[in-house]
């Protein structure tokens, strides 16, 4: 067999991971294994290698994608070419590890391209998986800052903010700041109330030193919208979200006399070695893809459900952006502690 594997998308730490456990699996059953570069730029420049052991070792501990990717490059408008591209590539398979804009750009090849799809996000918003890889990792990094945060915080008697990417999705906010025991975390999912925050904030001024808050970059006050940031021509997802911890820092300083400052963790995030949480989850991951593939069991998927790796249908992945539900058991938790939400 002679199977092709790309990364789409924003990159996430463990999509190395997927790369050594899916294609030492293949390599090892005696397939072929071509490595297309760039995602699917790599695909219009007809840019591919061919991948073996000597490639693999040691590659699961490395972030970001030995393969490159890319977020802003689509297929739209270009069917034909990109068609006929792959078929140049004599592949019986490709195993794409991406995010709904990867799997949405593939969908209409299905019967030219038999698809086995790997869910890619630091921001644990795919739908049809309970988790992404790249997840636990963004989480360590806002917990370690979090909790470095508090020194300076605690001496200046300042608000730190710290932003946090997501999207649309507060999962990366809430499991860092709930890991670091951050005093607030506010998420897109539900918009705060400016008010409730500034007297949380001066009902433990007599108690307390510092402030370290997360924000989530998509989170906003009721009634008003995301902060943006950019808008990033020929992606899939066009916005990208960022601001909201300054305009918070100054909001908090004007309306409680708090000292306060912030952080942006911005790529950070996603330029890390994952975790052993991250690297478990990405050899489950890629050896279940490998196995998809050998089986020709194309269409499906590598997703995780019920505390188990198991295959479901691509299109599972395609579904708008899993968000936090209101009766979520983070938040419950959250509040149990004390945290503002
Ligand atoms: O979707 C992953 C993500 O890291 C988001 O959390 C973030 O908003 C976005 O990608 C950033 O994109 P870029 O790498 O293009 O700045």
């Amino acid at each position: 067999m002679r199977i092709g594997m790309m990364t789409g998308g924003g990159d996430a730490p463990g999509l190395n991971g997927v790369i050594e456990g899916a294609a030492r699996s293949l390599l090892n059953s005696g397939a072929e294994v071509v490595g297309i570069l760039d995602g699917f730029q790599g695909v219009f420049e007809e840019r591919s290698i061919i991948i073996t052991q000597k490639d693999l070792v040691g590659l699961h501990a490395q972030a970001g994608t030995f393969l490159g990717t890319t977020n802003r490059y689509g297929i739209d408008g270009r069917e034909q070419e990109f068609i006929k591209k792959i078929r140049a590539l004599k592949l019986d398979g490709l195993i794409a590890a991406g995010g709904d804009g990867t799997f949405r750009g593939l969908e209409p090849f299905k019967s030219e391209i038999p698809l086995i799809g790997v869910p890619t996000t630091i921001d644990n918003a795919l739908s049809g998986t309970e988790i992404t890889f790249g997840f636990d990792t963004a989480c360590s990094v806002i917990a370690e800052a979090v909790d470095a945060l508090r020194a300076t915080a605690n001496a200046h008697r300042r608000a730190i903010i710290v932003e946090a990417m997501g999207r649309t999705a507060g999962w990366i906010a809430l499991g860092g700041g709930m890991a670091s025991y951050a005093d607030g975390i506010m998420i897109p999912e539900q918009p705060f109330d400016p008010g409730k925050l500034y007297e949380f904030i001066k009902s433990k001024m007599s108690t307390q030193r510092g402030f370290v808050f997360v924000v989530s970059e998509g989170a906003h006050a009721k009634g008003q919208g995301p902060q943006v940031a950019r808008l990033v021509k020929d992606a899939a997802e066009a916005i990208r979200f960022g601001g909201i911890a300054a305009v918070l820092a100054d909001e908090i300083e004007k309306n409680t006399g708090v000292e306060s400052r912030h952080v942006v963790l911005g790529h950070l995030q996603r330029s890390r070695a994952p975790t052993t949480t991250d690297r478990f989850l990405t050899l489950a991951m890629g050896t279940e893809a490998a196995r998809l593939a050998l089986a020709g069991q194309w269409g499906m998927a590598t997703v995780y459900r019920e505390g188990k790796v198991i295959a479901a249908p691509v299109t599972d992945l395609m579904g708008p952006p899993r968000l936090i539900s209101p009766d979520h058991r983070w938040l419950k938790m959250a509040k149990a502690v004390g945290i503002f939400i």
